[in-house]
């Protein structure tokens, strides 16, 4: 059985419990409950094949600490999560994207896939898909604009991610 590992980083708030869980138990979670640090064990089937996907679920407010640094170097693919309803956090992960590349090296191998939550949140909305355009061309990442609580494009960022992983 192949195993892959990924790691869910960004600031805290912008909803990785909540795009973990839609993917790995199909339900939303709706409560705010910070998290501390969470991992999950799949088994995933990919292109017919059977995969064991570890996904650690990381605490939003560590990420401008050290602690960080081990997680990516434990991590063999990477989901960057930024809300949409919040620029800011778009920032983030800019800044842990570079962390990413300063601790990996080889910046064109390292698998990372951007996410955008809360699309289903139309109104207040701080980031355009035009801008995210721009990014994904200026960064060389793929972009995902989800929304967990609707379950629109989750699936789509893990598929992306172990293909991504599968060709290292
Ligand atoms: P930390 O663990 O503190 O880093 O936060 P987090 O990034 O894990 O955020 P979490 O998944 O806990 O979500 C924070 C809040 O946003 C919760 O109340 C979620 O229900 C809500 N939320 C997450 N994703 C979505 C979404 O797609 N749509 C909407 N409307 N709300 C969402
Ligand atoms: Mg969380």
């Amino acid at each position: 059985v192949l195993r892959y590992s990924a790691v869910v980083l960004g600031a805290g708030g912008v909803g990785k419990s909540a795009l973990v869980m839609r993917y790995g138990k199909n339900v939303f979670l709706e409560q705010y409950d910070p998290t501390i640090e969470e991992e999950y064990d799949l088994t995933v089937e990919y292109e017919g094949k059977r995969s064991r996907l570890e996904i650690v679920d990381t605490a939003g407010v560590e990420q401008f600490t050290g602690i960080n640094e081990s997680y990516i170097q434990r991590g063999m693919g990477f989901v960057l999560v930024f809300s949409l309803t919040q620029e800011a956090s778009l920032r983030d992960v800019d800044h842990i994207r570079q962390q990413i590349y300063r601790i990996k090296g080889g910046e064109e191998d390292v698998p990372i896939v951007v996410v955008g939550t809360k699309m289903d949140l139309t109104g207040e909305r701080e980031v355009s898909s035009q801008q995210m355009k721009e990014l994904a061309v200026e960064w060389g990442l793929p972009f995902y604009e989800t929304s967990a609580k609707k379950g629109w494009h989750v699936n789509e960022v893990f598929n992306h991610l172990l293909a991504r992983m599968r060709k290292r």
